[in-house]
């Protein structure tokens, strides 16, 4: 059954908090960090709540008078069922459209093949690295999305204008 894609809410923080261990060995985001994000207005965290249980979540950041907005994390958890990742990533793009944002970024390690593949289907193009960006040295990969749709012709229109 899919996932519903909801924002998180207190209640939520040791779901995160058990997927955030269960899942990263380092640069883990803390409990203090989960709650503060949960309630700012300059982040969105959203769960894949999969009839009452916590199988994902991602945290997207929002700087002002920045279009881009950032995925700052995502993650499944283990046995959270294939196709969480890609639905977190869609519920991220539309919850940054839905702010305005034209574009989705964000970091990557070189050596996570999951992840990359995820972004990489789903239009994300490499725009830079960061050699020794997290705590054991690994270098980053950056990544974008354009979340403006090409095809509308009335934005084409404007743009041409
Ligand atoms: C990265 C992560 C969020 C992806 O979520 P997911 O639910 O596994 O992703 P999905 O099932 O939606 O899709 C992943 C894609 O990777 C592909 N994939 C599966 N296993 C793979 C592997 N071992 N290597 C490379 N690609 C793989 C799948 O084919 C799938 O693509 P497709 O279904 O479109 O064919 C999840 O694996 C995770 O939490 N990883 C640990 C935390 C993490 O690395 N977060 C990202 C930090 S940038």
């Amino acid at each position: 059954m899919p996932a519903d894609i909801r924002p998180a809410r207190v209640s939520d923080i040791d779901a995160l908090v058990a997927i955030e261990n269960a899942v990263f060995v380092a640069d883990r985001i803390s409990r203090k960090s989960f709650r503060h994000l949960a309630g700012a207005t300059t982040a969105a965290v959203l769960i894949a709540d999969a009839a009452g249980r916590v199988v994902g979540y991602c945290v997207v950041l929002f700087r002002k008078g920045n279009l881009a907005a950032r995925l700052y994390s995502i993650a499944v958890a283990p046995g959270g069922g294939p196709g969480q990742g890609r639905a977190l990533l869609a519920a991220a793009e539309r919850v940054a459209q839905g702010r305005g944002c034209t574009a989705l970024r964000l970091e990557v390690r070189d050596d996570n093949d999951r992840a990359r593949t995820l972004y990489e289907k789903n239009g994300y193009r490499r725009i830079g690295e960061v050699p020794g960006y997290y705590a054991d040295g690994a270098t980053a990969l950056r990544y974008e999305k354009s979340l403006v749709d090409e095809d509308k012709p009335a934005l084409r229109e404007l743009r041409r204008a």
